[in-house]
C-alpha cells in the first residue's frame, strides 16, 4: 500500500487547477445507461472512483473511449447487469446504477453497499422512493434485487431526509417513466445540479434542480450529448484550506466559488483574506485567525466532506473550536491520527472540541477514509519534520495524485509504492 511522506513546514506559492467533481462524475457515468448514444464527457477526473466506476459499466458491455481529454460513454450493448460485492464495497456510488437498470430493463441485482468508515451507509430511502416508482425489492444473498412489473410511473415522492444518493437514483430512475415524478425534500447539492444539466442535455426534461423541489417529466428516448463535468467544489476546498493554514498566498483555479459560499464565509469570519474571483480564488496571507464554530449540514450548509479538512486548521487558529456533525455517525476517524501529530481534540458524541494554538509535530499516521486521508496530508504539511501518511489509497479514490497537484508549489511532497 502506497504512503505519502511529507517534510514540513511548507509553504505554497502559484496556483493550482482543480479537476472534474468526482461526486459528480459518478452519477453521470450511471446515467449513460438510459442512453443508447454516445454520451461524450470531459473535465473528468482522473481518480480511483471513476476508474472504478468505468471499470463497472464496461463489465455491463458499456464502450468506453478515451480520446485525448474526452470519454466517449455508449451504452447500447449490454450484457450482464449484476454489480458484485467486490466491486460494490470499494465504492459505495455503485447503488446509483439501480434506477437506470430498474429504467431499462426492469430488473437490477446489486450487492448491498454494506457501511464504511464513516457510517452504516443505509440505502432505504433509495428503495423506498424507488417504490413509489413502481419497483419492487427483496434482499436475498447480500443482494438487493429490484424488479418492474411493466414500467415506472411518474409520482409525488417526499424525502424523509435529503439524501444526495437518493435523489440521484429517483431521478434517474424518473427520466424514462410514464408521466411526472416530483420529489419534494430533494437534495441540492451542485453535483445533482450536474447531473440534471447532463441529462437535460441528452433530451431529459428536468426542472428545478438545485432547489428541494424537483419535477421530471418522463421522456421517450435520450440522444447523444456532451457534457463538461463541474468543477470539484470539495477538492477545492480543501486546497483553499491547505493555502490558509500554510498562511500562503495561493490561487485555486477551475472553479465555481458559487459552491463553497458556507466554507468561504467560515473561514472570512475566523480572519482569513480571501479574494473571490470569477471561476478561481486568492487566498492571502492573513494575521492570527479566530476560532469558529460550525455544524455539518445538507447543502447550501457546511459540507460534511470539508469537515475533517477545516478541523485541521482549526488546531493552528487563535482559541477553541467546536464541530458538530449531523450527516455522518462516525466521522471523527481523523481525530485520534491529527491527536497523534500533536493536535488536541475530543470527540463527544457527534460533536468534536478542537484546542487552538497548537502546532503540528511530524508522525507516522494512517489513513482511514477518503477525506480524513486529506486532513492528514493538510496537517503533514504543517508539521515540523517528516510525516508518513499510510493506506494513501483512500486519498487516491478523490484526490488526483496530491504529490503531483502539489509539487513545484512548494512542498517537499514524495509518494512511496509499496
Ligand atoms: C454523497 O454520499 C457523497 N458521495 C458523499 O461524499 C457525501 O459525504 C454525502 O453525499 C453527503 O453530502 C457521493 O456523492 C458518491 P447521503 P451519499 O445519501 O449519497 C443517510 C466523499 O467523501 N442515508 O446524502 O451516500 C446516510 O446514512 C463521500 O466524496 C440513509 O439513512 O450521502 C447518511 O447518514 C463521502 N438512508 C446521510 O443519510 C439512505 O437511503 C447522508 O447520506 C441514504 C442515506
Amino acid at each position: 500500500m502506497d504512503k505519502i511522506i511529507i517534510k514540513g513546514k511548507s509553504s505554497l506559492s502559484g496556483s493550482l487547477n482543480v479537476h472534474g467533481s468526482k461526486n459528480a462524475t459518478l452519477p453521470i457515468l450511471v446515467s449513460s445507461l438510459l442512453n443508447l448514444n454516445d454520451l461524450i464527457l470531459t473535465n473528468f477526473p482522473n481518480v480511483d472512483d471513476t476508474k472504478n466506476m468505468l471499470k463497472l459499466l464496461n463489465s455491463f458491455g458499456v464502450k468506453i473511449n478515451k480520446d485525448k481529454n474526452k470519454y466517449i460513454i455508449n451504452s447500447f450493448e449490454l450484457k450482464n447487469i449484476t454489480a458484485d460485492y467486490d466491486i460494490v464495497r470499494k465504492m459505495r456510488a455503485s447503488i446509483l446504477i439501480l434506477g437506470p437498470l430498474l429504467s431499462r430493463f426492469g430488473y437490477a441485482k446489486i450487492s448491498l453497499p454494506g457501511g464504511c468508515a464513516i457510517g452504516t451507509r443505509p440505502i432505504d430511502i433509495h428503495l423506498e422512493g424507488l417504490s413509489k416508482l413502481g419497483a419492487s425489492f427483496k434482499i436475498e444473498n447480500g443482494f438487493v434485487i429490484g424488479k418492474v412489473d411493466e414500467f415506472l410511473v411518474g409520482t409525488l415522492i417526499e424525502l424523509p431526509f435529503p439524501s444526495v444518493g437518493a435523489t440521484e437514483n429517483i431521478i434517474m430512475a424518473s427520466v424514462l417513466a410514464k408521466g411526472e415524478t416530483t420529489i419534494k425534500n430533494a437534495a441540492m447539492e451542485p453535483e445533482i445540479e450536474d447531473l440534471c444539466i447532463c441529462l437535460n442535455s441528452m433530451g431529459a426534461n428536468i426542472q428545478g434542480f438545485g432547489t428541494s423541489t424537483i419535477n421530471i417529466n418522463g421522456v421517450a428516448k435520450l440522444y447523444k450529448s456532451n457534457h463538461k463535468i463541474v468543477s470539484d467544489r470539495i477538492v477545492a476546498g480543501t486546497y483553499i484550506i491547505a493555502a490558509v493554514m500554510l498562511n500562503s498566498r495561493f490561487e485555486i483555479k477551475n472553479l465555481n466559488p458559487n459552491h463553497l459560499v458556507s466554507l468561504i464565509d467560515t473561514l472570512k469570519i475566523m480572519g482569513a483574506n480571501i479574494h473571490i474571483k470569477k471561476s478561481s480564488i486568492i487566498v492571502d496571507k492573513s494575521y492570527k485567525l479566530q476560532s469558529a464554530k460550525i455544524t455539518t449540514l445538507p447543502y447550501p450548509g457546511f459540507p460534511t466532506d470539508l469537515q475533517a479538512q477545516i478541523m485541521a486548521l482549526m488546531c493552528l487558529v487563535n482559541g477553541n473550536s467546536v464541530i458538530k456533525e449531523t450527516i455522518f455517525e462516525n466521522r471523527f476517524m481523523h481525530v485520534p491520527e491529527l491527536n497523534r501529530l500533536g493536535a488536541k481534540i475530543k470527540v463527544i458524541k457527534d460533536t468534536a472540541y478542537i484546542k487552538g494554538n497548537q502546532t503540528f509535530k511530524a508522525a507516522q499516521v494512517m489513513a482511514s477514509d477518503l477525506r480524513a486521508s486529506v486532513s492528514l496530508i493538510l496537517a503533514g504539511l504543517c508539521a515540523e519534520g517528516e510525516t508518513t501518511i499510510n493506506r494513501v489509497y483512500h486519498l487516491d479514490r478523490g484526490y488526483e495524485p496530491i504529490e503531483k497537484m502539489l509539487s513545484g508549489l512548494g512542498p517537499d511532497i514524495r509518494r512511496e509504492k509499496k
